[in-house]
């Protein structure tokens, strides 16, 4: 057994009975109501799931196993001259809940060369697929063709017990991730490239590799390590989070529950925004002719858009109650790297007049920009102008929460989840107190 797996079933070990001692002794303790609203209403708010990966406060954002996006930032390793943390690290972070040393990240970063490779097929299936499929639904495909490699699968068809259920998930969800960043810039590179493929370099980090394997230059790897942790997790609540924990709670693998994940993430409400950002600002700048518009100019742009119908992207969240500080991590990234790029002016302008006029517009309860406000920016300066295959960049980061939460689920011992549905005509007689 590896030394983070040792120290892994320490963790879990000393978990366990305070799951068990909760439901044995507390199990009947209410945690909030329920109201028709939020049964029609998506559920929002409603406290019916269980992460200590990361917890979103309203006003604060997200936290790590504890930690600020700031505090990850800093305090994590990072590689030799690099601005961002190895991911590799912040996987320790997640899995243990520890910051890890530099020596722990290295441990990862071998476990992920040593499970890095991908088989041959999944090129094979990537190739076999029209040329103009989406790269999410290749990168699903990927993903889901890998099924048949399984550790857990093997173990629980060998009748392995359920207290053991976290280990062969473990070898799956590191075996998975390790080959992400190959599939994810295989994608790129064969639909936009004209399938001038990069072979991975194996010295280099995840997040390193990737942005060798994208063919892009430096900074964009500090940049791709800086995406792929802020887009980890964001609790357990989010569609993308929340199908991955759900199809892993029927104990399908990891193939099936991630390759789900991203079919989820590939929804204009959810990951697909950072590109509905980008397109909507290159629509005003075409309308402005390439000028950057004044405040005044700006606003009118906002309240047609608003007037037409149409929501604007970046803008508002369903928990979060401020800006969002993965939207603040990478404005400080944009001013650091590309300040003067007319692109992020005009993401900048909007920062000074959307949160009023949501505001006055009455109907988005959080008027402050989301992650995506940035993050296609970001990709177009670096030349990746395909806003399709931004939402596969999310999906490389979200995977590494889901897979995290997955582990523990099972270390757990979380159940299938079985939630209850009413009709309308029970909910209209609850209403009328019949
Ligand atoms: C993120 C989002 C899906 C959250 O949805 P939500 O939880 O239902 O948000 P709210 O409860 O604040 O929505 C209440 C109303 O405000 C509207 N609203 C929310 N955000 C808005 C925005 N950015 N622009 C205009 N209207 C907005 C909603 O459409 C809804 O209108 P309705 O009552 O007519 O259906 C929503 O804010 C949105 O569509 N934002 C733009 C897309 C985006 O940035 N998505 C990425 C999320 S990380």
């Amino acid at each position: 057994m590896t030394k983070l797996k040792e120290k892994l079933l320490e963790k879990i070990e000393s978990w366990r009975p305070r799951t068990t001692k909760l439901i044995k002794e507390q199990g009947d303790t209410k945690i909030g109501d329920i109201t028709i609203a939020q049964t029609i209403g998506g559920m929002r708010g409603v406290k019916c799931l269980i992460t200590d990966i990361s917890y979103l406060d309203p006003i604060e954002g997200i936290r790590f196993r504890g930690y600020t996006i700031p505090e990850v930032l800093e305090k994590l390793p990072k590689p030799p001259g690099a601005e961002t943390p190895y991911v590799e690290g912040f996987v320790y972070l997640l899995l243990t809940g520890d910051i890890p040393t530099e020596n722990e990240a290295n441990e990862i970063a071998d476990e992920f060369k040593k499970r890095k490779e991908v088989p041959k097929y999944v090129f094979d299936v990537l190739n076999a697929l029209p040329a103009d499929s989406h790269p999410m639904a290749m990168f699903s495909s990927a993903i889901l063709s890998m099924q048949k490699e399984s550790e857990f699968v093997k173990s629980y068809h060998s009748g392995i017990g359920k207290m053991d259920y976290w280990n062969p998930t473990y070898e799956d969800s590191l075996n998975l991730l390790a080959k992400l960043p190959e599939i994810g810039a295989y994608i790129y590179r064969k639909k936009y490239r004209n399938n001038d493929i990069i072979p991975p370099d194996p010295n280099l980090d995840f997040g390193g590799n990737f942005a060798h394997m994208m063919g892009i230059d430096k900074p964009y790897d500090d940049l791709s390590r800086l995406y792929f942790i802020l887009h980890s997790d964001h609790e357990s609540g989010n569609v993308s989070a929340h199908t991955g924990h759900l199809v892993a709670s029927a104990l399908s693998d990891v193939y099936y529950a991630i390759s789900a994940m991203i079919n989820g993430l590939a929804g204009p409400l959810h990951g697909l925004a950072n590109e509905m950002v980008l397109r909507w600002i290159q629509e005003v700048m075409g309308k402005m002719g390439g000028k950057t518009p004044n405040k005044e100019e700006m606003k009118k742009f906002v309240w047609d858009t608003l007037n037409s119908g149409q929501v604007i992207p970046g803008y508002g969240h369903a928990v979060l109650r401020k800006t969002d500080p993965r939207y603040e991590a990478q404005r400080d990234f944009c001013l650091k790297h590309l300040p003067d790029d007319p692109i992020f002016e005009y993401v900048s302008i909007l920062y000074d007049v959307v949160p009023d006029i949501l505001a006055e517009h009455g109907k988005a309860k959080n008027p402050w920009p989301n992650v995506d406000a940035q993050s296609g920016v970001i990709q177009w300066y670096y030349g990746i102008k395909e806003y399709d295959f931004y939402t596969v960049l999310f999906g490389i980061g979200r995977a590494i929460g889901v897979l995290c939460n997955i582990i523990w689920d099972r270390a757990l011992g979380y159940p299938i989840e079985r939630p209850k549905s009413l009709t309308t005509d029970m909910l209209e007689k609850i209403a009328s107190g019949k």
